[in-house]
């Protein structure tokens, strides 16, 4: 018997006497009862009933089960919750007690969970991270002056759309490519006022393929994971293959904020950029900088990656469109009568005044989150909750996606209805907890105000200016919606089509 064999025998054995010891103490405990949920095989508990997708595997059993749920993913105890009561009672009336986070093993590379503004549990440390987050990079006076950082990329991205539309017939573009680059650059020159994709060059290929990868890799499901004991052995290479990505990543970020901090110390920058990188490098120069270089790398890190969420909502949204020809019409439509001048670039505050477009958005919001199981929570103690015992450390996932197509809370949950939203004052701000695409409570995504904007902005100029024909001659009702899982959900199909300029 090999070494590594040996290994993984002992790995498996110590994780069975964990699962025991697990399952005898909690029978001691009388008074704990665990919320219901499928019998769990010995060792592996409940995985084979996960599948790929396990936002709608789990939206099935809670059919049977109810609105709070347990689970056996290996040796982790998971709470699964699928209805707005259930998640006002998380998120809102125990919202100290469940915000903590279970932490991925991949996630532990280059000690990113100990600085992490997205995996720290509530801290000093975490706070003061979240709200750099905020007052520095996504506060709204804030994200009033990068305006005209967003204004630019977006004019980039349709410089690049109008010569594609000039060459003529045979432009087919992959819309989720052309608004990932809009997005990466648009977050990355308000950070630190540095393009770190290009549309069609491969200049720009390591960062872009070290996000990717980051993204990847953080969005497959991991046998470490449900077995921490079989951490150490990396049984499919996941944490290998995420150390080299991230470590790309976070060395191209920290030559930009090293360059800036060595620049400035030099005195050999003259510039005020006004980007959020200026702000964090003068904080850093103070005499008790509450955020160091490490911090702050890390943090810009998360905001890239986090980000990036923006992307898939443009292209689902451009997908709901494409297959729903008379919402797009009348998506035009509202943009024609409001939107003064017909090559004009649309400008944030236009948002306002398109009800149809913000009813779009939320209702790709509410069939396509991004995050359709939220980022895992975790019990930080002991909770009742509705006579049942959610025990400390259980992770905790909200089915969003369950929510946003359960037939109780949704007439025809299944369609693409955005006139639903145009006399309801529900919103995705985290007060309303049948939609909460960005989450609720203390963890809600503090990208939210710049979310907001990007994503109605993008989206607007896209349908605004062009008009697009299906590549391959596909027809509205051909197109493929299948999701695939993953850190964001994103399609399976990637919506593929030719733009024409409309004026
Ligand atoms: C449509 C776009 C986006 C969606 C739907 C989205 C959704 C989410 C969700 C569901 C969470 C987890 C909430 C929870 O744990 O309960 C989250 C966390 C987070 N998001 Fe977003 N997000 C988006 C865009 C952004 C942007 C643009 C940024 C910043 C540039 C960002 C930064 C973050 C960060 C830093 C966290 C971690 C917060 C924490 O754990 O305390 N997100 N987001």
């Amino acid at each position: 018997m090999d070494n590594s064999t040996l290994l993984l025998l002992l790995a498996f054995l110590v994780s069975y006497l964990r699962t025991v010891i697990f399952f005898r103490g909690n029978q001691s405990r009388k008074s704990s009862k665990l919320p219901p949920g499928p019998r769990p095989f010995p060792i592996i508990g409940n995985i084979l009933k996960i599948g790929k997708k396990p936002h709608q595997s789990l939206s099935e059993l809670s059919k049977t089960y109810g609105s709070i749920m347990t689970i056996k993913l290996g040796t982790i105890t998971t709470i699964v919750i699928s209805s707005p009561e259930m998640a006002k009672e998380v998120l809102h009336k125990h919202d100290s007690t469940f915000s903590g986070r279970t932490v991925l093993h991949i996630l532990q590379t280059l000690d990113h969970h100990k600085v992490s503004v997205a995996f720290l549990d509530p801290s000093v440390h975490w706070k003061t991270l979240r709200r750099a987050c905020v007052t520095k990079v996504c506060s709204s006076s804030q994200l009033d002056s990068t305006k005209n950082f967003r204004l630019k990329k977006l004019q980039d991205m349709l410089e690049y759309l109008d010569e594609c539309c000039r060459k003529g017939d045979d432009q087919v573009l992959d819309i989720g490519e052309v608004v990932f680059t809009t997005i990466l650059n648009s977050i990355s020159s308000i950070l630190f006022s540095i393009d770190l994709a290009g549309f069609a060059s491969d200049s720009t290929r390591e960062f872009r393929d070290a996000i990717r990868g980051v993204m990847e890799e953080a969005g497959k499901p991991n046998i470490a994971d449900f077995f921490p004991a079989l951490q150490v052995l990396d049984p499919q290479g996941a944490r290998s293959r995420m150390d080299v990505y991230a470590a790309k990543l976070i060395n191209i970020i920290d030559d930009i904020v090293g360059e800036r901090m060595e620049g400035r110390a030099a005195k050999m920058e003259p510039k005020v950029w006004n980007d959020a990188l200026d702000s964090f490098v003068l904080q850093m120069e103070e005499d008790k900088p509450q955020m160091g270089r490490l911090d702050t790398v890390h943090l810009f890190g998360d905001l890239l990656v986090a980000g990036v969420d923006t992307t898939s909502t443009i292209e689902w949204a451009m997908a709901e469109l494409s297959k729903n020809p008379e919402k797009l019409e009348k998506a035009k439509k509202e943009l024609q009568h409001y939107v003064i001048g017909k090559d004009i670039i649309l400008e944030e505050s236009n948002v306002s005044t398109l009800p149809f477009l913000r009813a779009v958005v939320k209702e790709t919001l509410r069939l396509h989150p991004p995050a359709p199981l939220l980022v895992p929570h975790k019990a930080l103690e002991d909770v009742k909750i509705c006579g049942f015992t959610v025990p400390k450390n259980a992770q905790i996932l909200v089915n969003i996606w369950a929510m946003g197509r359960d037939s109780a809370i949704w007439c025809n949950p299944n369609q693409f209805m955005p006139e639903r939203f145009l006399e309801s004052e529900i919103d995705f701000k985290g007060h309303d907890f049948e939609l909460i695409p960005f989450g609720a409570g203390r963890r809600i995504c503090p990208g939210l105000p710049l979310a907001f904007r990007s994503v109605h902005l993008m989206l607007a100029s896209l349908i605004h200016q062009y008009n697009w024909k299906l590549a391959d001659d596909l027809q509205p009702h051909e197109i493929d919606m299948e999701e695939k899982f993953g850190l964001t959900l994103k399609r399976v199909q990637p919506l593929k089509a030719i733009p024409s300029k409309v004026y």
